[in-house]
């Protein structure tokens, strides 16, 4: 298969599987997630082509109004999980196990995978943590379900990671390649490397033959994930520095909510076109 082919082939698949991933490590072909929490956005990025959706925990900071992930709970993440699944037809969605759903063991991990499975019709889950969570992904996946592990910066862990913190420099890239290898080796079909020096990250991807998704990790990786307020200009404050924004969301729902103000305050709306007549 040429690399052209291979490429269009990705992008005319009618559902994203597992195997995707894994042909697109093996043919060059970078693979791209965006995080959604609701069934608009996940229709609109499906269409769009984008591979995969994560239902991500950042729902705790994007949509549930908490300042980190840590309080979201399996229940806060059932309803959007789905509803982001009940709205595409390619995308492979991913279900995030929250803080506190699968450390105590594989029993847990398994029992909380089942529920985002069957509650929610997700593809996949995706849990934080390399060698400390590998018995965990090991279980999970004896059980016929797919895992994406996520390893580097663990945004669940960042109280004692010491906070926003890039992980794997200098000698804890050997900590970081353990992870990896733990995790590929427990089953997952992929991992996700957040905030990782390029050159680890790359390191890493040589070294996996499951694919690597960077979340800040540079360009050596086999595809990206944005969380989709980040990507879109929808959040306000500070933003990484990895995250490029394709779009000014903020902008464009300030100028329209100050317009729709404007035009009440006038009387221009509602005009004659949108009153029911008899
Ligand atoms: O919850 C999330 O959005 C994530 C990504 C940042 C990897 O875990």
């Amino acid at each position: 298969m040429t690399f052209e082919t291979a490429a269009t082939t990705q992008a005319n698949l009618k559902k994203v599987r597992t195997r995707h991933f894994q042909s697109a490590k093996e043919n060059g072909i970078k693979i791209t997630g965006l995080t959604s929490y609701d069934q608009l956005t996940a229709a609109i990025f499906d269409a769009a082509g984008i591979d995969f959706l994560l239902v991500g925990d950042s729902a705790g900071n994007n949509v549930l109004g908490y300042d980190t992930t840590l309080p979201v709970t399996i229940d806060d993440l059932i309803p959007l999980t789905r509803a982001v699944a009940g709205a595409v037809t390619r995308a492979f969605v991913i279900a995030d196990l929250p803080f506190g759903s699968y450390e105590s063991g594989p029993e847990e991990a398994l029992h909380t995978a089942f529920r985002f499975m069957k509650e929610c019709h997700a593809h996949a889950v995706k849990l934080e943590g390399g060698v400390r969570s590998a018995e965990q992904i090991l279980r999970i996946v004896s059980a016929g379900i797919p895992v994406m592990a996520h390893i580097g910066f663990t945004p669940q862990s960042e109280h004692g990671l010491g906070g926003h913190i890039i992980q794997g420099r200098g000698e804890a890239a050997d900590a970081l390649l353990a992870d990896a290898h733990a995790v590929q080796d427990a089953g997952a079909f992929a991992v996700v490397l957040e905030m990782v020096p390029s050159a680890v990250a790359q390191r890493v991807t040589a070294e996996l033959s499951i694919p690597t998704i960077g979340v800040g990790a540079g360009p050596h990786v086999d595809g990206q994930l944005m969380v989709w307020t980040d990507w879109a200009g929808l959040t306000t404050g500070r933003i990484p520095r990895f995250v490029r924004q394709y779009a000014d969301l903020s902008g464009v729902l300030t100028t329209a909510a100050k317009n729709y103000q404007a035009d009440v305050a006038a009387g221009n709306y509602p005009a004659p076109e949108h009153e029911y007549e008899g």
